[in-house]
C-alpha cells in the first residue's frame, strides 16, 4: 500500500487571483496563483488601493532568510497586511509586534507552558478530552465535524491551560472566531474591509469582540491577582525578568493574543486534514493501517494546511532579494502556502505524503524567535484527534458542501459536514 497521493487538492483554483482580497480565498487557496508568482517572480511587487504596497515572499529559502533576519525585517511596524498608524500599533501590542530582546521578555512569562517537554506531560488529559468529545459526536452519525470535533478539543484544552471554565470557553471561542475572521460576515458583524471600523481602531483585528475579550481578561486577572493558580493567566500576572510586570492593557492584548491564536488555527488544520483524507481516501485507509506513519503524518497534515497564511515584516534598511531592492520601510510579507508548496524544498510538493521523510515546513514559522509558540501543543492535538478517530471509523463521507473562511490570511474551512460510516 502506497502512503501518499499525487495531486491531493482537487482544484488548486485561478492562476490570476488577487491574493490581498479576502474573496479570493472564498473557494479556497488560489494555489495556482501562487505557483505562478513563486516561479515567475518570487519576490513580487503588489500595488495596495490606499497609495502603499507590499513584497511578497515566496520561496521558501527566502521565507527563512526573511524570518530569521530581524535586524533588516522588523516585526515592530506590524504584522499582517493591514497598515496600522503609530497608535495603533502601540495600543495593540504583543509579542508578535515586538523584536528580540524585548519580545524575548515577554515570551518568557509564557513559554514554559509550552515547551515539547511541558505539553508531553498533557498527553493523558489530551487524549481523554479527544475521547470525550470524539465519543460524544460519532453518535450523531451525520454533523458538522469543524463544530462537534475540531473546534471542541483546541478550546477545551487552552481552557484547561488559561485556567478558564469549560462553559467559557464557548465565549472565547466565539470572540476568537471575530478576531481571525474580522474579515468574514459569518463571524462578525463589522467586516474590516466592508464596514466603518474606525471606532475599533485601537483595540485587537478592530474587533468590538475584542472590548469583550478585554472585560473578560480583566475579570480574571482580579480572580488570580486574589488566588493565583497553577495556569497561564496566573503567570502573565507575574513579574518579567527585569522586574516589571504587564500593564493591564498589555495583558489585555497578551490574553487575546491567545484565545486568536490558540483555537481556530488548530480547529482549522483538523479540518483540512480530514477534507483532504475525505478527497482521498486512500489517505485515510494508509494511515489507519499504518499507526507507525502518524509522526510524519501530523507533520503532512501541517504543511499541507498551512493555516496561517501570511506574516509581514518591514525592512529596516535598502536589501537586494533575487534581483529586487526593498527599500527601507517596506512591507514584506511571507506566504506560508507559498513557501510549504516549493518545489526546491518539498519534493513534489502538491503529493500528500504520509511518510514524507524532509518535512521542514513552515506552517508554525521557521528559524526566527516568533515560530509558533503553541507549535507542540497543536502538534500533539492533531495526532490525538486522528489516533482517536481512526480506531472508531472507518470512513467518513461528505454530508454537504464546505465553507471556507473569507480571509487573506488565515485558510479556514467553516463548515465540514459528514456522514461516519
Ligand atoms: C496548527 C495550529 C497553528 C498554526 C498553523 C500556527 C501558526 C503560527 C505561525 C505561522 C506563527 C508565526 C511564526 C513566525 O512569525 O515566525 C505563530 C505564532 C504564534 N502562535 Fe501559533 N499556530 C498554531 C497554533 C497555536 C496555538 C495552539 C497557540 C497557543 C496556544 C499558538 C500561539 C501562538 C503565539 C502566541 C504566536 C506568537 C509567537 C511570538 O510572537 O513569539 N499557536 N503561529
Amino acid at each position: 500500500m502506497s502512503y501518499y497521493v499525487d495531486d491531493y487538492l482537487p482544484d488548486l483554483g485561478p492562476d490570476d487571483a488577487d491574493i490581498t482580497s479576502h474573496d479570493a480565498y472564498t473557494t479556497g487557496v488560489p494555489h495556482a496563483t501562487f505557483n505562478r508568482l513563486r516561479t515567475d517572480d518570487p519576490v513580487h511587487w503588489t500595488d495596495e488601493a490606499d497609495g502603499s504596497g507590499f513584497w511578497s515572499i515566496l520561496r521558501y529559502d527566502d521565507a527563512l532568510a526573511v524570518s530569521h533576519d530581524v535586524e533588516t525585517f522588523t516585526s515592530t511596524k506590524g504584522i499582517r497586511l493591514e497598515e496600522m498608524d503609530e497608535e495603533e500599533t502601540k495600543a495593540r501590542l504583543t509579542m508578535m509586534e515586538l523584536d528580540p530582546p524585548e519580545h524575548t521578555r515577554y515570551r518568557r512569562l509564557v513559554n514554559k507552558g509550552f515547551t515539547r517537554r511541558t505539553v508531553e506531560s498533557y498527553e493523558e488529559e489530551i487524549r481523554q478530552l479527544a475521547v470525550e468529545v470524539i465519543e460524544a459526536a460519532l453518535p450523531k452519525g451525520e454533523f458538522d465535524f469543524v463544530h462537534e470535533i475540531a473546534e471542541q478539543l483546541p478550546m477545551r484544552m487552552l481552557g484547561r491551560l488559561l485556567g478558564t471554565s469549560d462553559e467559557d470557553g464557548h465565549r472565547l471561542v466565539a470572540w476568537g472566531d471575530a478576531l481571525l475572521g474580522n474579515t468574514d460576515p459569518d463571524f462578525t458583524d463589522t467586516p474590516v474591509d466592508l464596514t466603518d471600523t474606525e471606532a475599533y481602531r485601537m483595540v485587537p483585528f478592530r474587533s468590538p469582540a475584542s472590548i469583550q475579550i478585554f472585560s473578560y481578561a480583566q475579570e480574571q486577572a482580579a480572580d488570580r491577582r486574589a488566588c493565583p493558580r497553577d495556569d497561564i493567566i496566573t503567570k502573565l500576572l507575574a513579574p518579567m525578568a527585569d522586574g516589571k510586570r504587564l500593564t493591564d492593557l498589555e495583558f489585555n492584548n497578551f490574553f487575546t493574543l491567545l484565545v486568536a491564536a490558540g483555537n481556530d488555527t488548530t480547529r482549522y488544520t483538523m479540518t483540512h486534514a480530514l477534507w483532504s483524507m475525505m478527497n482521498n481516501p486512500a489517505l485515510w485507509e494508509a494511515w489507519q493501517a499504518n499507526p507507525d506513519l502518524t509522526p510524519t503524518a501530523v507533520e503532512e497534515v501541517l504543511r499541507t494546511s498551512s493555516v496561517t497564511m501570511h506574516f509581514r515584516r518591514t525592512a529596516t534598511r535598502d536589501i537586494e532579494l533575487r534581483g529586487k531592492t526593498i527599500r527601507a520601510g517596506d512591507k514584506v510579507v511571507i506566504w506560508f502556502p507559498s513557501a510549504n508548496h516549493d518545489p526546491e524544498a518539498f519534493d513534489r510538493p502538491y503529493r500528500y505524503d504520509l511518510g514524507r521523510e524532509r518535512n521542514d515546513h513552515m506552517a508554525f514559522g521557521r528559524n526566527g524567535p516568533h515560530l509558533c509558540l503553541g507549535a507542540w501543543l497543536a502538534r500533539m492535538e492533531v495526532r490525538l484527534v486522528f489516533e482517536q478517530l481512526m480506531k472508531r471509523v472507518d470512513r467518513f463521507e461528505p454530508a454537504g458542501p464546505i465553507d471556507h473562511l473569507r480571509s487573506n490570511f488565515i485558510a479556514g474551512i467553516k463548515k465540514l459536514p459528514v456522514r461516519v460510516v
